[in-house]
């Protein structure tokens, strides 16, 4: 980072459906006593459905422009610090890539795409995969697509398949401590 440029205020997770961010997110909120958010979820009590039923109804471009504009929200200049679990196609859009950046310390969760496959076929809450019969394709291709984009604004990238989450979460405290700094 430049000197004289804002420090980041937020811990910002993005990757992959099922790479642990909601479950990594809450960790890091607990031991840093900072409000946990996550995106979806915000849209959801927005719109008092469930993301499937806003991709069942409205459409996956629906959904996107409601992620876009939550995310626009979380970026507010003078919001407290958080961390922030990010839907996980919320990279595709240049400008939510930008206001990730901004928004603080941007971690990627990765998983190989087998562990994804076995973290995900145990719900089916995941529009993009639920009802899909050829499920470990489509997040080939997905990921595929993807990982530029969650490489091009990631500060830290963490494969959680091994570790449990409680050192996943104690490795980013300790690589984002500069930012919380006094
Ligand atoms: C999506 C991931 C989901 C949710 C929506 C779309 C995606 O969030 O935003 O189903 O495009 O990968 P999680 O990554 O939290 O599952």
């Amino acid at each position: 980072m430049n000197q004289g440029e804002a420090l980041p205020r937020n811990i910002v997770l993005i990757g992959f459906m099922g790479c642990g961010k909601t479950t990594i997110g809450k960790r890091l909120a607990r031991m840093l006593g900072y409000p946990f958010v996550d995106t979806d979820q915000i849209i959801e009590v927005k719109t008092s459905t469930t993301i499937a039923e806003i991709f069942e109804t409205r459409g996956e471009a629906y959904f996107r422009q409601l992620e876009a504009a939550v995310l626009q929200e979380l970026a507010a200049p003078d919001a407290p610090r958080r961390i922030v679990a990010t839907g996980g196609g919320i990279v595709g859009r240049r400008q939510n890539r930008i206001l990730l950046r901004q928004l603080g310390y941007v971690v990627w969760l990765q998983a190989p795409v087998a562990v994804i496959e076995a973290r995900t076929s145990r719900n089916s809450e995941r529009p993009l995969l639920a009802k899909n019969s050829k499920p470990r394709q489509k997040i080939e291709r997905l990921l595929a697509a993807r990982t530029p984009l969650y490489h091009e604004i990631a500060d830290l990238e963490l494969d959680t398949t091994e570790l449990d989450t409680k050192e996943i979460a104690c490795g980013i405290l300790e690589s984002a401590r500069y930012y919380f700094a006094p």
